[in-house]
């Protein structure tokens, strides 16, 4: 059983090997050993929902990747997979994210993906939330500057991401279910909960959008 060629499991979708993994599972356990699709083939499965470049998808609620750092990605991919995000009852688009990342079986599989992710060159998503208010959100920006740097560049050593350049809809969406604990609220999420306390003192609800909107246009 253990012998079953990995390449005869690869597909364009991961559903299949999600469910031979799940019959076999002393041969996924050592997964890791045998040869894995390539990053490429593994985001077949994303296109769908995060676009070619990785550049989102807005009426899928499907967030641009392309800029994100590796290190980010193989986190959200853990967290979503461990249901440290993504498992909350109200939070219907990470639910979706959710049950992706938990076909993604091996360690190995979710770097391969994350690599050709992450290589991604960075792409200009187009603005949706209409006639922002941007000096009211660059002076909200000042408190997440602290942690997210001056130009949203991120800082991996405290694990905030890179946030300049998100889509405007995807940062109001996210802030929103950090206030209230769909995303961040989960035990033991340490640091969502900082994130959560943030996007709650540091911002008033009316003033989301106008920040959400500053930030997609920060250059990083
Ligand atoms: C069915 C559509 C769908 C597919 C397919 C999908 N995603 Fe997602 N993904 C989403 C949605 C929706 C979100 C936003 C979840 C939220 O709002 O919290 C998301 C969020 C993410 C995030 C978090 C981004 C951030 O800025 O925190 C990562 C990383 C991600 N997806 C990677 C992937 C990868 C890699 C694949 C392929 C293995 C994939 N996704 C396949 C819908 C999808
Ligand atoms: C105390 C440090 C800190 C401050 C200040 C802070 N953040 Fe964060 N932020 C984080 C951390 C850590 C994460 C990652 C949390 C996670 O993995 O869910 C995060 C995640 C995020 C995300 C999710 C990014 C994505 O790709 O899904 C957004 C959006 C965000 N922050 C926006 C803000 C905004 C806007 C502010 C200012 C109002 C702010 N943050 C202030 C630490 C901080």
């Amino acid at each position: 059983m253990n012998q079953v060629p990995r390449s005869h499991l690869v597909g364009v979708a991961l559903a299949p090997v999600a469910l031979a993994c799940g019959l076999l599972a002393a041969g996924c356990a050592r997964g890791e050993a045998h040869a894995i699709p390539t990053g490429e083939q593994l985001y077949a499965a994303c296109e769908s929902c995060h676009g070619a470049r990785g550049e989102g998808n807005v009426e899928l609620s499907a967030p641009k990747l392309a800029g994100l750092p590796a290190w980010y990605l193989t986190r959200q991919l853990q967290r979503f997979k461990d249901g440290t995000r993504g498992a909350h009852p109200d939070d219907e688009k990470g639910l979706r994210m959710r049950a992706m990342a938990r076909q993604m079986m091996s360690d190995a599989e979710v770097e391969a993906v994350v690599t050709y992710v992450a290589a991604m060159p960075d792409v200009d998503v187009i603005l949706t939330l209409p006639e922002p208010d941007l000096n009211a959100g660059q002076a909200d920006f000042a408190a997440c500057a602290v942690c997210h740097g001056e130009k949203g560049e991120g800082n991996e050593s405290i694990m905030a991401p890179r946030i300049a350049g998100l889509n405007d809809w995807y940062v109001a969406a996210q802030i929103r279910k950090y206030r209230t604990g769909i995303r961040g609220g989960a035990e033991g999420d340490d640091v969502g909960a900082a994130m959560r306390e943030m996007a709650n003192k540091a911002v008033a609800p009316e003033r989301i959008n106008n920040l959400a909107a500053y930030i997609q246009r920060l250059p990083g």
